[in-house]
């Protein structure tokens, strides 16, 4: 695979040597596009001869090759490692003042920019636009981690490990083969991915079940694990639709939307869609229960509300009667025709109890709801749910064995859980 890896400048960008040892070390053909501030940090030397190629920053040298537009035409991934705040703001406004903008302009393929900064800079919102504006566009920003800056201060904005951004990168390129320097692959040539000519569906975010016009019952859910699910299924080549449960964050280009808001609504979309794919994937949270009864008007709090001034309050509080949602996974699993046997696969939300541990709760939902794969993730407090690094526990129907991934970003893991589905489709 011929990889472009971009280092912008920051004191984060010494990381970024072994980042490129973890590609090198793979086989893959790595040209390194340093910026000409990450060259304050680590020189020219380090990078050319840890990727065996010269090293440039501007669209002056050799300009006979034309390398800004050769590099970024000619790349099966662009990763730019630190991604600094000028370094997205100059990606956001399309500006290529340089090799690096220049190669993000040209590029066709995925790219990733692993952001590195001071809290301050991540959460200014004309960062926080950029970071919209690029992901919008199908850029997969990483979000950085939460740690020790450069100074004494402590926060988000924390360049991703090594082996994170890596993990992220094989993510959304799995299926590419490793290309050696020089080797037979031409420039441009197109990398088939391993999801080729399948059909997923995948399911995200969380339902909504409305009480009046102006409430609902839900959940906490982002939808940021099916986002990445479909990012990657996409980036290896599949045909992919997510159903998307009130998820108010993009999908990566490519993946068509179809939008939901209640169980009812998600398990008729998730019906008809499934009937001739290739993987289903549930991993929206479902409503359980929905309200009995809606109301049209909004329910007031109590009657003396509206009285007159004065009068005494109305303690009572309404009791809302719940009614059970259809389980739509063990729905569609039910439904699995003959000639139609999609692998489908579960996502658990587990916390310990005093019934069982996560891995039981996991080993059982597997065996109730009957899917080939069952994706078990810790939730709680601080875990999981809106956060962009995930750990989870993959059980598959008929083997004991487990497939740990994690703790790691939603994409790396999506990884894991594509490789694991892979295996299924081709034993299949
Ligand atoms: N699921 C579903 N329909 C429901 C509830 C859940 O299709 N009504 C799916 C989820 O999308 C997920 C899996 O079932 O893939 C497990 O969801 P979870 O909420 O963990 O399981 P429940 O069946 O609701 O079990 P419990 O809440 O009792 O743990």
């Amino acid at each position: 695979m011929k990889v472009v890896l971009g280092v912008s400048g920051g004191i984060a960008a010494y990381k970024a040597a072994l980042l490129l040892r973890l590609f090198t070390e793979d086989g893959h053909d790595v040209t390194v596009v340093p910026t000409a501030a990450a060259l304050e940090f680590v020189g020219a030397p380090t990078w050319a001869a840890l990727s065996g190629k010269p090293v440039a920053t501007d669209v002056w040298s050799a300009v006979h090759e034309v390398p800004h537009v050769r590099l970024g035409k000619g790349a099966d991934l662009v990763v730019v490692a630190p991604a600094t705040a000028d370094l997205l703001a100059r990606a956001a406004h399309g500006l290529a003042d340089d090799l690096l903008t220049n190669t993000l302009l040209t590029a066709r393929c995925p790219v990733v920019l692993a952001p590195a900064m001071h809290t301050e800079m991540w959460q200014h919102p004309a960062t926080v636009a950029n970071v919209e504006t690029l992901r919008s566009r199908g850029v997969h920003v990483v979000d950085p981690a939460s740690g020790r800056l450069t100074g004494a201060d402590t926060g988000p904005g924390r360049l991703l490990e090594p082996e994170e951004i890596y993990a992220v990168c094989r993510g959304l390129t799995s299926g590419a083969p490793a290309r050696s320097p020089g080797g037979s692959a031409g420039e441009g040539d197109a990398v088939e991915g391993a999801l080729a000519g399948r059909r997923v569906v995948v399911s995200a975010g969380g339902t909504r079940e409305p009480l009046d016009p102006v409430r609902f019952l839900g959940n906490r859910s982002s939808g940021k694990q099916g986002l990445a699910l479909a990012a990657v299924a996409a980036a290896r080549g599949a045909e992919v639709t997510l159903v998307a449960a009130n998820v108010a964050l993009p999908a990566a280009p490519g993946v068509k939307v179809v939008s939901v808001e209640t169980a009812l609504e998600l398990q008729d979309a998730m019906t008809s869609i499934a009937s001739d794919a290739d993987v289903v994937v549930m991993s929206a949270a479902v409503a359980d229960f929905r309200p009995k009864h809606y109301a049209d008007a909004k329910i007031k709090k109590s009657h003396a509300d509206s009285a007159a001034p004065g009068a005494e309050a109305d303690e009572s509080a309404p009791t809302i009667e719940l009614v059970r949602n259809p389980d739509i996974l063990a729905g569609l699993v039910r439904s699995r025709g003959e000639g139609t046997t999609p692998v489908i696969v579960g996502f658990a939300a587990e916390t310990g109890d005093a019934h069982g541990s996560v891995m039981d709760h996991g080993r059982d939902k597997l065996a109730r709801k009957g899917c080939d794969v069952l994706v078990v993730n810790e939730v709680g407090t601080d875990l999981a749910f809106g956060r962009d690094d995930n750990l989870v526990h993959i059980l598959r129907q008929g083997d004991d064995r487990v497939v740990e991934a994690g703790p790691a970003p939603k994409e790396a893991i999506s990884a894991t859980v594509w490789d694991v589905i892979q295996d299924l489709l081709t034993d299949s």
